[in-house]
């Protein structure tokens, strides 16, 4: 007897025997106790879903044959469980299993970074997901589902679609300066799986630390570890990673964010990435550029990419989390080709590829022009918010030096020294509902020009009204009485 399913789906045919052989050991329990072990192992085989949500069940008389009990017991079992909820009878239409299993099976949970509940969040990094253009991507989706051949569905090539590549080139070489040969990009997942590919790579080639910024962004040095290497804090001046110290350490690579320093905002001077690169031709070494946020500028030229210099003597990669959302998983690495063999080799044994379908998406949006709209949108509204930060702050917080604010998605505010000590301020600006994060929660040197309470405040997915809200809820907190 094989049970069939019941609209709405049911477990494979295998499963569905194996959900019968479980209630076997029941029939076989004594007499006295086979009816209510009948209903206990009916019970677990919904609840563990061995029997899943809409499982037809064969009818009392089939059951009881094929168990070999009397067909009393089955239909006592079939009734407790049906009062229980477990299962669901209808008149004629037999009997099948319920949905009481949703209540008792816990939902997966989510582990998924939030905030944390603040009035006003200013974490830096995140934009406004509300802008996400879901007409022009959904558009994109039909297109590709359209018109996709069929074997572009099979595993692609670990660098990425050539499509896409080709499309990724002529977008990084217009609109970053990069040298972008679509044979030496590969697509990834994101900065985040670019710098566990090249850590890899490095750590294979016996590179077992790296250089990174000080103040400087948490997931470098978390990344680079995963990969099995060390990063040394390297300090900053106003031109960017001080080559000093760089030299003194002693690495042979090191971790930059050359357009919009992470967090500090600084754009890297010319002398500065002229310095970087001769370094690294010195000590036949590699600058890891992460162009996280090198799209958005407002009121200067855009800062071309390191890569563009050199481009055998810099690893360029940036993705689409802060232009179109970070849940797409999207992004791109270029490597020197002294390198590319074995990052395409390591991204190759990662995971086979990027998913094919989303590569396609992408490809399609960026072709049509659709990547270039959104930026222009995002470059508008980020701009208005920035220039409302900066005007909110100026009212609330008269004093204080605001900086960062040429490009990206947050900026540094530097309060007077009226608003010290920073662990005072923090604490009562939570206590108002505001989310901050100090500079020093970036790196050593985040306090490197002494005492005072400086901010990293995001500002990107917050609409103007928004961030005016979070200034002044701020300013409240720490006026003296208090909001
Ligand atoms: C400076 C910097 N680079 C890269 C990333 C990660 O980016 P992606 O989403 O592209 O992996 C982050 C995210 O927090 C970041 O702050």
């Amino acid at each position: 007897m094989t049970p069939s399913t019941a609209p709405g789906g049911g477990p494979g045919s295998a499963e569905r025997s194996a959900a019968w052989e479980l209630l076997l050991p029941a029939a076989s329990a004594p007499a006295r106790a086979r009816g209510r072990a009948l209903q206990a192992a009916l019970r677990d085989a919904v609840r563990s879903g061995r029997l899943a949500q809409g499982t037809r069940l064969p009818s009392s008389r089939d059951l009881a044959a094929d168990l070999g009990v009397s067909r009393g017991l089955v239909t006592e079992a079939y009734e407790q469980l049906t009062a229980e909820g477990y299962l669901r009878s209808g008149r004629g239409a037999g009997t099948w299993v319920g949905d009481a299993v949703r209540a008792t099976r816990p939902p997966a949970r989510d582990l998924a970074p939030r905030s944390p509940g603040a009035r006003v969040d200013f974490v830096a990094g995140s934009p406004d997901l509300s802008l996400f253009p879901r007409p022009a991507w959904a558009a994109a989706q039909r297109s590709v589902l359209t018109e996709l051949p069929h074997d572009h569905l099979g595993y692609p090539d670990p660098r990425g679609l050539p499509r896409l590549r080709t499309a990724l080139a002529e977008l990084l070489t217009r609109r970053r300066g990069v040298v972008a040969d679509p044979e030496r990009i590969v697509v990834v997942s994101g900065v985040a799986q670019a710098s566990a590919l090249l850590g890899g790579v490095l750590h294979a080639r016996g590179t077992h630390t790296v250089g990174v910024e000080d103040p400087g962004s948490p997931q470098h040095t978390a990344l680079y570890a995963s990969a099995g290497v060390g990063t040394v804090p390297l300090p900053l001046d106003e031109e960017g990673l001080a080559v000093g110290p760089l030299r003194a350490s002693g690495v042979r690579a090191v971790v930059t964010t050359p357009a919009h320093q992470f967090p500090t905002g600084i754009a890297y001077s010319a002398r500065r990435r002229t310095e970087l690169l001769d370094w690294a031709r010195s000590v036949d070494g590699l600058v890891l550029e992460d162009d996280y946020d090198g799209d958005f500028r407002y009121d200067r030229a855009p800062v071309g990419a390191l890569q563009g210099l050199d481009a055998e003597h810099v690893a360029y990669t940036g993705s689409v989390s802060k232009s179109l959302a970070p849940g797409l998983r999207l992004g791109w690495l270029l490597v020197p080709e002294s390198l590319m063999d074995e990052v395409v080799e390591r991204k190759r044994t990662t995971d086979l590829g990027h998913p094919a379908l989303d590569q396609a998406v992408f490809a399609r949006f960026l072709e049509h022009g659709d990547y270039d709209r959104q930026l222009r949108l995002c470059q508008r509204a980020y701009r208005e918010r920035r220039d409302a930060l900066v005007a909110a702050l100026e009212e609330h917080f008269p004093g204080s030096r605001v900086s960062g604010i040429a490009a990206g998605l947050h900026a540094i505010a530097a309060l007077p020294a009226r608003y010290d000590p920073e662990e005072r301020f923090l604490a009562a600006v939570a206590e108002a509902g505001v989310s901050v994060r100090p500079l020093t929660a970036y790196g050593h040197a985040g306090g490197g020009e002494g005492p005072g309470v400086r901010l990293v405040l995001g500002y990107a997915h917050l609409a103007p009204a928004r961030i005016r809200e979070g200034v002044r809820l701020m300013a409240g907190a720490v006026r003296p009485g208090g909001r």
